[in-house]
């Protein structure tokens, strides 16, 4: 009876995020504060005590998503006013005081820099005060006074299940960013560029290897930017944060995401090359293949630098895969501009592309200075056109792993497999090899966590298929 009693005094928060990874690890971190308050997580927001959204402002599409999931939201708050509604993220350090006027319903709007804050939030907002808000201010300087006291010690406690699976979680290895691209909403949301301590960072990796996990993914928004100075002058890189993680015992694998192009160094390339457990694959955003855009964007190469680069890694760490993102209809990028983004694409052999339309973002200097000269409709060919052409290079590179055997890290049951036809009745697991491809094959659950060899007998552009050869060592 106590027990149930106590069940029954706790209290339930639903927690959507939208974005980036920095966001899943930022609800990681919030779903356990408030774990520590009496919430627990349910998926059903009418049975909901609490109702967060972890927003993401990087293109207009994302913020219509939140706003049009506040507009639905308004009627459970009528119905029940006692429910506290929070936005959070990236729209919520952005907007403030768009997001009351649009949604007067909210009773918190917490910024990525606060969210240690939380707790003292919610139980203010609950009180039926106005409106909890808490965003960084901006220095004289333009840059945001961020807080940061458990991130300089590491990510306190986390949500195990808002992780991707429970053998993958995120690490952060530094916050902020301090290249202001030109199109770019994320310095001016989440503030200067601060590389964590080394030791946090891999005092971090081993709770989560004790909490089940193998696969590590470190986030920066330019990661291999890290750079820590210690008491006596000693700088630690990305390539030793990587040495020393891929070193914890436990750890299978290594990933980092997302790479700024001028800071490729050449010993964070050796030490994928030379670290079997650091994934070999590379997510470095091109952005475009123009060398006037990429100077209106501020991105501060030009599109034969980023070329070299490819080749320097290519020819550094064999087998290596490289992806990338691109902004199609940029201010002033006309076809002959395109044509040559177009071209990159080709000669690129990207792995993969995200591609993304030009979203104007208030507070940018693209917004500032330039006009958004390219009509919506051909931003959207372009975007249908490269994705096109991207496609068409997955598909050829991954058809050349047919007949081959690859190693492949077990992730779970996949979804979108399962209706392949032969295959009704097995379970589909899905992992990924070293270089990041998705492969698919039949097998039992049980292989979750564990590295297997499959034989690829098919491919798609995003998706190689197979069948298991050997389980190899449990990884568990
Ligand atoms: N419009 C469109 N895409 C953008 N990105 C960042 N800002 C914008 C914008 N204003 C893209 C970039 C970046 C990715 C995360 O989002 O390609 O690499
Ligand atoms: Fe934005 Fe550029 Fe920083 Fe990436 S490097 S987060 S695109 S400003």
């Amino acid at each position: 009876m106590a027990n149930e009693s106590a069940a029954a005094a706790r209290k339930k928060l639903y927690l959507e995020t939208v974005g980036c990874q920095m966001n899943m690890l930022d609800s990681e971190i919030v779903a356990a504060k408030l774990r520590d308050e009496g919430y627990d997580l349910t998926q059903d927001v009418n049975a909901a005590d609490a109702v967060f959204y972890n927003t993401c402002s990087v293109r207009q599409h994302a913020e219509d998503k939140t706003y049009s999931a506040l507009g639905r939201i308004k009627r459970l708050k009528e119905r029940n006013p006692g429910v506290a509604i929070g936005v959070l993220g990236c729209m919520a350090q952005k907007d403030q005081a768009t997001i009351l006027k649009r949604a007067p319903h909210v009773d918190l709007v917490v910024g990525p820099g606060q969210i240690d804050r939380i707790p003292e939030l919610l139980a203010a907002a609950k009180s039926g005060n106005p409106p909890a808000i808490a965003v960084s201010k901006s220095r004289r300087d333009g840059t945001l006074e961020v807080i940061a006291s458990s991130f300089t010690v590491y990510d306190p406690d986390r949500e195990p299940s808002l992780r991707p699976t429970p053998f993958q979680a995120f690490i952060r290895v530094m916050m902020g960013c301090d290249k202001f691209c030109t199109y770019c909403v994320v310095p001016s949301v989440r503030g200067p560029e601060q590389s964590r301590e080394p030791e946090a960072i891999v005092a971090e990796a081993r709770m989560l290897v004790d909490q089940g996990v193998r696969e590590i993914t470190l986030l920066g928004q330019t990661v291999n930017s890290y750079q820590k100075r210690s008491a006596d002058g000693r700088i630690t890189r990305l390539s030793d944060i990587l040495e020393r993680v891929q070193a914890v015992p436990g750890i299978e694998r290594v990933k980092f995401v997302t790479n700024f192009p001028n800071d490729m160094s050449q010993d964070l390339l050796q030490a994928v090359r030379d670290f079997p457990k650091i994934s070999r694959s590379i997510h470095v955003p091109a952005q475009s293949g123009c060398d006037q855009i990429l100077k209106r964007m501020k991105r501060m190469y030009t599109a034969s630098f980023y070329e070299e680069m490819l080749a320097r890694a290519r020819e550094t760490i064999p087998g290596v895969a490289i992806s990338s993102d691109f902004i199609v209809g940029f201010c002033g990028e006309d076809e002959a501009a395109f044509e040559r983004t177009m071209g990159l694409v080709e000669r690129g052999r990207f792995k993969n592309s995200f591609i993304f339309k030009y979203s104007t973002r208030l507070g940018t200097k693209a917004d500032a200075i330039y006009a958004d000269d390219v009509p919506d409709d051909v931003k959207k060919r372009r975007n249908n056109e490269l994705l096109a052409l991207q496609t068409r290079i997955s598909l050829e590179d991954n058809q050349r792993f047919v007949g081959r055997e690859v190693e492949v890290l077990v992730e779970g049951p996949s979804r979108s497999t399962a209706r392949r036809e032969g295959w009704e009745g097995v379970s589909q697991l899905v992992g990924r090899t070293s270089c990041d491809r998705i492969t698919a094959f039949a097998g039992e659950l049980e292989l979750v966590g564990r590295f297997v060899r499959v034989r690829v007998e098919g491919a798609s552009a995003v998706t190689l298929f197979g069948r298991v050869e050997t389980p190899l060592a449990s990884a568990w």
